[in-house]
């Protein structure tokens, strides 16, 4: 297999980061991105691999429990594969970041690029009556507006050189709407729709565009939306359960409070008990290796990928949304 030059955008943890070192196990050239390469110390970021590979239990007290680390195989030897990840940095909200970022992979890279996986991502929570204008617009720069600002910067060398994937990290919140989470939601959706376009144009170029669905996985994704929120320590842990339930954001006074509040509890609990990055990150190999792809993959728990797979090709809408409700508990007493 010939060797490949892939930048990853949010690279530091979760699903890019294990994406990140299957990719440099399979012999190929990966820069990540964050915007905080200087805290990312070899230590730092084994820390975050072994924990999004930690299977929990939840006790009765609502804490999470780590039961035990299932490392893929490949990872036993994880230091020289941490050692290989290289890092930029990347923060959208700086002028003038995307192009610096992309000239600094250039310059790594030989001015290459194969596969372009643009997956950094956070959400946000609250109702759409309450939450500030100011705080979707921040959802929508991270999940929507930074990958424009990326993708201009690498489309041309891609165009001139009539090849390259891009592949986003979309979501399948992005085909249902997530109780309380509709701005991430309609980002994922929007990415989708720019996905879709941006494909067609591709075409003559032979640059290829697909989007991942992952499903809930195991990883911080729910600690950053409680520091978005400003609703916890910085130093918090993605696993300290209590402390993340006890985050959740709206005053009692609010009419949405019970609702919100148990899809807050459902969301943070579930998301510990879920598969971990590897699962996509496998899919993201594939795709990065194979010749020709697809548009839409999935991947994730097939209990949840699958259902709402069928689901949304062939329910009416009141049927998803009332099982929508049933799973994330929202009428419970
Ligand atoms: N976990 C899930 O259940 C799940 C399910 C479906 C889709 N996804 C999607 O998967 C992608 C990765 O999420 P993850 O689960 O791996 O979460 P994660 O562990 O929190 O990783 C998120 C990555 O995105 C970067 N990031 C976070 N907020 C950012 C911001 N405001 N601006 C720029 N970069 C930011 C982070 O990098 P720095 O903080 O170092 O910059 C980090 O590397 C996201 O697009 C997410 O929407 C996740």
């Amino acid at each position: 297999m010939k060797q490949l030059k892939i930048f990853i955008t949010g690279a530091s943890s979760g699903i890019g980061l294990t994406t990140a070192l299957h990719l440099i196990l399979r012999g190929h050239f990966v820069v990540g991105s964050s915007r905080h390469p200087e805290r990312l110390t070899k230590e730092a970021l084994k820390e975050k691999v072994l924990r999004d590979h930690t299977r929990f239990r939840l006790d009765k007290e609502g804490r999470a429990i780590p039961l035990r680390i299932e490392l893929p195989r490949e990872f036993q030897n994880l230091d020289p594969l941490l050692e290989s990840l290289k890092f930029v940095a990347l923060d959208p909200s700086r002028e003038g970041s995307a192009e610096e970022a992309a000239r600094e992979f250039f310059s790594l890279s030989e001015g290459e690029i194969d596969v372009l996986f643009l997956n950094a991502g956070m959400g946000i929570f609250g109702p759409v009556e309450e939450t500030g204008v100011e705080l979707v617009r921040e959802q929508f720069e991270a999940n929507v507006f930074q990958h424009l600002k990326v993708l201009k910067q690498f489309l041309p060398v891609m165009r001139e050189k009539r090849k390259g994937k891009v592949i986003f990290t979309s979501s399948l919140g992005g085909l249902i709407s997530i109780p309380f989470e509709s701005h991430y939601s309609a980002t994922k959706a929007a990415l989708e729709r720019l996905a879709e376009g941006l494909r067609m144009e591709l075409k003559p170029f032979s640059v290829q565009v697909a989007v991942v669905e992952p499903g809930d996985i195991n990883t911080a994704f729910n600690l950053t939306t409680a520091q978005a929120l400003k609703r916890i320590a910085p130093e918090a842990k993605s696993d300290d359960l209590s402390r993340l339930l006890n985050s959740f954001p709206l005053p009692e006074s609010s009419p949405y409070y019970l609702r919100a509040r148990n899809s807050w509890n459902y969301i943070f609990r579930s998301l510990l008990l879920k598969p971990s990055p590897s699962v996509v990150a496998r899919l993201m190999v594939k795709l990065a290796e194979k010749e020709r792809i697809a548009f839409r993959y999935r991947a994730g728990d097939p209990f949840q990928t699958i259902p709402v797979w069928i689901g949304t090709k062939l329910l009416p809408q009141r049927v998803i949304q009332w099982a929508v409700e049933k799973l994330y508990e929202l009428d419970k007493k």
